[in-house]
């Protein structure tokens, strides 16, 4: 089906108590993968791509990549711009048919961020494109903060109303406790943070970045209290670049890439698998590509009972 904004899926997401994965995508193989794991699962899903991933592949290419894989699937499909960082970006993803955009300017002052969140959704929006803006930030592992630095990243949630309500932001990337690019799942969420921040703003869905690092029994507690994409990239390249290694290992004298790409193409769909199971967004997706009325394991009460 054609491309869906990430508008819709993110407000039936933050009533029904499940989260849309946000996955990274730099190549065709990591796409297919992606895409074909959310059609098995019956699971909308959000393909972003980052600023890295732009100087890879190309915008327009990546935009294409998507686009076809959203095209041969029945579920639905956003193309997401990750991590934008300025206005220019922005306005190109737009004009290259991104379907949900991201400024971040969480580097940036507040008024800074605010005035320049605000310009870019008052565009975005004039072509129907949500955008997803970002309070507080998120660090990188290579920042090597430490945990009290880390904290004082952490988004402040007396802020979030007035922010959402000058911005008109669609969703709110949220940092709290998460840091970008962990290699193993150790970091715990601020979940009282989480659910102050939900208060203020009930109506936005949240975003969680920096989620290969999070511990697994995070989720189910942030999910419940208002996150409703979790962006997850670093994991998905561990699978890749597994799969690499083990092809290139098993057939040394191979030099047919497809022989190597396959299996790292697998490891993505099976890592995928596994995320959009835990987000609770299996299963969310009818044969016609909507989604099932009062999806009820999903409401609030029986999370934690479910599989
Ligand atoms: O924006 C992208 C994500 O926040 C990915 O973070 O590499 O730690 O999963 P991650
Ligand atoms: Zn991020």
């Amino acid at each position: 089906m054609p491309l869906v904004t990430s508008k819709e899926i993110l407000s039936t997401a933050l009533e029904n108590h499940f989260a849309v994965g946000a996955f990274n995508a730099n190549n065709m193989e990591q796409i297919q993968g992606i895409v074909e794991a959310a059609e098995e699962e019956r699971a909308p899903v959000i393909l972003q791509v980052s600023q890295g991933a732009i100087r890879y592949a190309g915008l327009e290419f990546t935009a294409g990549m998507v686009k076809t894989a959203a095209s041969l699937v029945s579920v639905p499909v956003v193309l997401h711009l990750d991590h934008g960082y300025d206005f220019e970006q922005n306005v190109l993803c737009l004009r290259a048919g991104f379907t949900s955009l991201m400024y971040d300017g969480s580097k940036t002052p507040l008024e800074e961020n605010v005035a320049m969140t605000k310009k870019i959704v008052e565009i975005a929006h004039i072509a129907g494109i949500p955008v997803e803006a970002e309070l507080g930030r998120v660090a990188q592992s290579t920042d090597k903060l430490s945990y009290e630095a880390v904290c004082a990243l952490m988004t402040d949630p007396a802020q979030a109303k007035e922010f959402i309500e000058r911005t008109g932001a669609d969703s709110l990337a949220v940092a709290c406790g998460s840091v970008h690019a962990m290699k193993a799942q150790e970091a715990e969420l601020d979940i009282a943070r989480i659910q102050a921040i939900h208060e203020q703003v009930p109506h936005t869905p949240l975003v969680l970045h920096g989620s290969s690092g999070v511990k697994t029994e995070s989720f189910v507690a942030a999910i419940e209290h208002g996150i409703s994409k979790i962006n997850v990239a670093t994991y998905l390249n561990q699978a890749f670049t597994r799969g690499l290694r083990e092809a290139v290992a098993k057939y040394p004298d191979e030099v047919d890439p497809r022989k190597f790409l396959t299996l790292s193409r697998d490891y993505v769909k099976e890592a995928v698998r596994e995320k959009i199971r835990l987000f609770r967004s299996a299963g969310t997706i009818d044969a016609s590509g909507g989604f099932r009325s009062a999806p009820k394991q999903f409401r609030s009460a029986e999370l934690g009972a479910a599989e």
